[in-house]
């Protein structure tokens, strides 16, 4: 069978899924780069993501990080940790280019709740009492659309480097194929 070794990684999942965490790590594993997606549309903005949501909307934020997103989606060597919503809408991750690998990093909404609890005032989206009940709503919505990525992987209970390992573990043999051709 002919495996065609990825170019690029993509991680999806929500907020505290482990995206940045693991992306980072990953990158630094593979000798890739990794880009997150927040940080280039706030590099374009000049702009925090709760300061873009806070002044311009959060239907601006969308429409850069869909743009930036379409950009570093045709870049190789690279892995990129997306943004919690971007793969939340459909055809997003049907439309990823050839070559791209996509990760759904599962979490479950009590344990992104803890995560995301760990750095305050970073998700708009979640910066509310009942941010549990909208976190499993989110996700009640979502989890369909993320879970199009071409593989899942359990974060719940799990280190970053385990996480990565076992990306890694998945990833290895297509790398291995890629020599054969
Ligand atoms: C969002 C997730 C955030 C950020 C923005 C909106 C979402 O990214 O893009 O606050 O809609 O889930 P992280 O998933 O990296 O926290």
């Amino acid at each position: 069978m002919t495996r065609v070794a990825p170019q690029r990684v993509l991680l999806v999942g929500f907020m505290g899924s482990g995206k940045t965490s693991v992306g980072r790590e990953l990158a630094d594993r593979l000798g890739w780069r990794f880009v997150d997606f927040d940080e280039a549309v706030e590099a374009e903005l000049g702009a925090t993501v709760p300061e873009v949501f806070e002044r311009q909307g959060e239907a601006r934020f969308r429409e850069v990080e869909a743009r930036v997103a379409g950009r570093l989606l045709r870049e190789r060597r690279v892995v990129l940790g997306s943004g919690g919503g971007w793969a939340a809408v459909p055809g997003r991750l049907a439309d990823v280019p050839p070559g791209t690998a996509a990760f759904w990093l599962k979490v479950s909404p009590e344990e992104a709740i803890r995560r995301v609890g760990r750095e305050p005032g970073k998700r708009p989206l979640l910066d509310r009492p009942d941010a549990l009940d909208e976190a499993r709503r989110l996700l009640g919505e979502r989890s369909m659309l993320y879970a199009e990525a071409h593989w899942t992987v359990d974060t719940e209970g799990s280190a970053v480097e385990d996480v990565t390992a076992r990306i890694l573990e998945i990833l290895a043999p297509e790398h291995l194929d890629s020599d054969l051709e």
